[in-house]
């Protein structure tokens, strides 16, 4: 594989001095089974950082340079990524601190740990063998914790324990299917979608332990926006992650008004008896479901050849007759054997079970109809690696 390890740097001359020799002397000629190159990713720094990689440029040739200007670290990063990927035609690529706070000893076990099967590796603070530097207060641990338990939360991923490290390694393969573009932060919470991305293809994770250390020399470019930023990237994933199962309660809401505006009028108006008008009622509504999530729900996997349109209509009407009959009235008809009837009481409201019952069937219900309708009725297709 050929490797890139991605340096942004800002203002960390005397960083660079001592780490560019170390990675290319010391820390890459370990890596026997990999092409290890280094792209740095300046922008401008006035201390002159640029200058110190062009002489070091002189000497190795694994080394590229890629100047800009200052736009935030994930700007930096995808620009960085960008060119690791077309023009230096990477595998994998490394986030890798300029500041010594990652220590460079890790970089041999990020990449063990892809070559025994991960496609992304995070050097993670918060596993067994992992740490952050003991001079942090008591706050700056809080907010680190607190941040990353609420991004576990937002994005219901709790095997993963650190996911705020900036020290990754990423197949290309992965990579290049994240819209690197269209981030929602061109911050430090870049790294936040990349991460919510990656997870989304079912990339193979592997968490390393590593030590972040404290800074010795410069100092740290982050700001208390970007706290804010973090959380605000992480709202915004989980919002865009569930427009669709938004979009299937809108959808279904209008069925069940269809439903019970039929079964009135039939009921009312033409005198039919109430369960055939609810069956009219209740098949109508189901049509009414499978079209708008077909054009707005699940417009992506949208199916219009008139067979598979019928097709998939047929698997609609029996998976939501399946779904009503054992999921929604079976949770009542359980309810009813097990528990039986009876009334709670909240403060004034009187509650008959079977109500529960219901509420706890139709949520069961929907649960159901949403699992079928995006793994079954409109499958997605597989994104090639
Ligand atoms: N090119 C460029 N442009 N580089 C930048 C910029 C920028 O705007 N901002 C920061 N950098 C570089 C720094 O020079 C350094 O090499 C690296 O990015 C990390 O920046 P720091 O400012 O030292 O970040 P930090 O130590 O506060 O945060 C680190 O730890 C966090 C976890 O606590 C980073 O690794 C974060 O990614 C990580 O989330
Ligand atoms: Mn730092």
């Amino acid at each position: 594989m050929k490797i890139v390890v991605i340096l942004p740097t800002y203002n960390e001359k005397e960083n660079v001095e001592k780490l560019i020799p170390l990675l290319i002397e010391k820390i890459f000629p370990k890596v026997k089974n990999h092409q290890m190159h280094l792209l740095v990713v300046d922008d401008n720094s006035p201390d002159g950082t640029g200058a110190v990689v062009e002489e070091f440029m002189k000497k190795w040739k694994s080394i590229e340079l890629l100047k800009g200007t200052k736009n935030g670290l994930g700007a930096a990063y995808v620009r960085g990524m960008h060119y690791a990927m077309e023009s230096m035609k990477a595998d994998a690529v490394m986030e890798f601190d300029a500041d010594f706070q990652h220590d460079p000893e890790d970089i041999p076990h990020l990449i063990h740990a892809m070559d025994e099967g991960a496609d992304y590796v995070i050097g993670s603070r918060y596993v067994k063998g992992g740490g952050i530097p003991k001079e942090w207060g008591i706050h700056r641990k809080i907010i680190s914790r607190f941040g990353g338990l609420f991004a576990q939360v937002m994005l219901m991923r709790f095997d993963v324990h650190d996911m705020t490290s900036g020290y990754k390694l990423t197949k290309t393969s992965f990579l290049k299917n994240v819209d690197l573009d269209h981030l929602f932060s061109k911050y430090y919470a870049y790294k936040l979608h990349i991460l919510h991305d990656i997870l989304k293809q079912k990339a193979k994770v592997s968490e390393v332990p590593i030590i972040f250390y404290e800074r010795k020399e410069g100092s740290s470019k982050i700001t208390r926006k970007d706290l804010f930023d973090s959380f605000w990237v992480v709202i915004r994933l989980r919002i865009q992650d569930s427009q669709k199962f938004l979009k299937f309660l809108v959808v279904g809401g209008f069925g069940f008004i269809i439903n019970a505006i039929i079964l009135k009028i039939l009921s009312d108006n033409y005198n039919w008896n109430h369960s055939s008008a609810n069956l009219v009622g209740a098949g109508v509504a189901i049509f009414s479901n499978y079209n708008f999530n077909n054009i707005w729900t699940f417009n992506e996997q949208k199916v219009s050849r008139i067979s598979s349109y019928l097709w998939k209509l047929l698997q609609f009407y029996a998976t939501s007759a399946f779904g009503v009959i054992f999921i929604q009235t079976g949770t009542i008809w359980i309810g009813d054997h097990l528990i039986g009837a009876g009334v709670l009481h909240i403060g004034p409201l009187a509650i008959k079970y079977y109500l529960i019952y219901f509420v706890l069937g139709t949520g069961l219900l929907l649960i159901w109809n949403f699992f079928i309708y995006s793994k079954l009725i409109w499958k997605k297709k597989k994104i090639e690696k």
